[in-house]
């Protein structure tokens, strides 16, 4: 029993000695006997104490078990419900505060799944995200942003944006997005693990109903990849230009020779005309390769995948190889699984073999030796490329799959390289999803392995 009904209790049994001691008192002004005077008391008390009983159980207990109930759900505990039997109004009473109870707690589960939902949005987000109030109070930041910003969360909650957060470009974005009310938006780098990221930085203001600030969300967003690819796309158009300006300059600058007046001197225009002739082919490799290499990113998916027969990619390259190998007296031993058949690009595996058969060639001096060997590996076809030639050093072997990089610049031109034989070679390695490594001494030699799966995945 609680207080309240125990109080009520009392309340009901002094009002009962009250009716008894009024009654009795009256009754002893008409009633003269003492025993009849006892026996109307005694039949009155219980006939009072049924009837309190009768009212106590039909209105006072239920009317306070649904109090107690309404006062639970007051306090947020939407499971409470009346279990007690009731009839009558009361009874309607209790089906209608059960059936609200129900609703409350409905709505309550789906606002629980709702924030849980927001909260696995904002903690799985993969920009980094912070909600500021408009005191400057951090509410809420993401797992993204302490993994761009380190600390933990309880570093930063509950405290003052320029308290915690040591970067000035998010104070400025904090403050003019509370300033002018509107989407800002800045671009800044920070230094981590001895690494430069590249970061970009919306601040949005937010409104209640009534269109009064009420704070600010930050959104960064890491934009390091696409920044280096702004790089390198410019440096890949700074490299391309810089390669045609050098041999279209020989070309222009001989042609004028020639036009003024070398052109009766035989020999001299024979020179000449061989440099531009030269020259040409060099623009023209340039070309073709940058084709190659184009092509290869525009699809990198579409491979033309086919049963490739060894012996049939030999039989295409190696007349090639062999004359450019017979002017340096180089020779060419060849130990090869010829029935093999493995499924690649046809075209792209010769080219591999071309790319890295004519860099053996042309860095490898008169009369050295060249081993070719396609061999079966497991889940891979192993073309290994051998050479005695100069050797790679150890600085330069990591860069050597860059385009346009070279060791010796000069000597690559004068063998006609354009610098993205290896940069080729490489992609097309990836589109297969196979394997390119290589080991090289200085002087020695170098031997460049490439591993392509024999069965390439849909
Ligand atoms: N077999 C090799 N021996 C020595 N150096 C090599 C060999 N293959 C490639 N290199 C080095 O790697 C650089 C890049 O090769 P590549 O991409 O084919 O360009 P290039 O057109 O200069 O041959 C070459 O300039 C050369 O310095
Ligand atoms: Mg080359």
């Amino acid at each position: 029993m609680n207080k309240m009904l125990s109080k009520k209790v009392i309340g009901y049994t002094f009002t009962l000695l009250f009716i008894l001691i009024i009654s009795g008192v009256a009754l002893f002004q008409i009633v003269t006997n003492l025993y009849v005077l006892l026996a109307v008391l005694v039949i009155q008390f219980i006939v009072l104490l049924l009837l309190l009983f009768h009212f106590f159980d039909k209105y006072v207990k239920p009317i306070d078990k649904v109090t107690e109930t309404m006062d639970k759900l007051l306090k947020g505990n939407y499971h409470s419900r009346i279990h007690q039997p009731m009839s009558g109004s009361i009874g309607e009473l209790s089906t209608k505060i059960n059936s609200l109870a129900r609703s409350l707690s409905e709505l309550t589960i789906s606002e629980q799944i709702q924030a849980e939902q927001l909260s696995t949005v904002i903690e799985n987000s993969e920009s980094g995200l912070v909600l500021i109030d408009e005191k400057g109070y951090i509410h809420v930041v993401n797992r993204k942003f302490i993994s761009m910003f380190g600390k933990t969360p309880h570093d930063y909650i509950g405290y003052l944006y320029y308290d915690v957060l040591e970067n000035e470009q998010i104070h400025h974005t904090v403050q003019e997005t509370f300033l002018y009310e509107k989407h800002v938006k800045h671009l800044f780098s920070l230094s981590k693990n001895d690494e430069k990221i590249y970061l970009e930085i919306v601040g949005a203001p937010i409104f209640n109903e009534r269109n009064m600030l009420k704070g600010a969300v930050l959104v960064i967003y890491d934009i390091t990849e696409f920044k280096n690819l702004e790089v390198m796309r410019k440096d890949f158009v700074a490299n391309v230009s810089h390669e045609l300006k050098t041999p279209i300059t020989s070309i222009k600058g001989f042609a004028e020779t020639l036009l003024d007046g070398a052109e009766n001197d035989p020999e001299a225009r024979k020179q000449f005309l061989q440099i531009i002739f030269d020259e040409s082919k060099r623009i023209q490799h340039l070309i073709d390769d940058l084709l190659i290499l184009s092509k290869l990113e525009k699809d990198e998916s579409a491979i033309n995948v086919d049963p490739v027969e060894v012996g049939f990619v030999l039989d295409e390259v190696l007349p090639v190889i062999n004359q450019h190998a017979e002017q340096k007296k180089i020779d060419i031993q060849v130990d090869a699984d010829k029935e093999l058949i493995f499924e690649a690009d046809e075209e792209k595996i010769k080219q591999i073999l071309l790319n890295l058969l004519t860099n053996a060639i042309s860095y490898t001096p008169e009369k050295g030796t060249i081993s070719l060997a396609i061999k079966d590996s497991e889940e891979n076809v192993c073309i290994q490329v051998q050479d005695t030639g100069i050797g790679i050093s150890k600085e330069a072997l990591p860069r050597i799959f860059e385009r346009f990089y070279r060791v010796d610049k000069d000597r690559s031109r004068d063998t006609g390289g354009t610098g993205l034989g290896l940069a080729i070679v490489k992609h097309i390695v990836e589109v297969h999803h196979g394997e390119i490594k290589v080991e090289s001494e200085l002087g020695k030699g170098t031997t460049f392995y490439v591993f392509i799966p024999k069965e390439q995945a849909e």
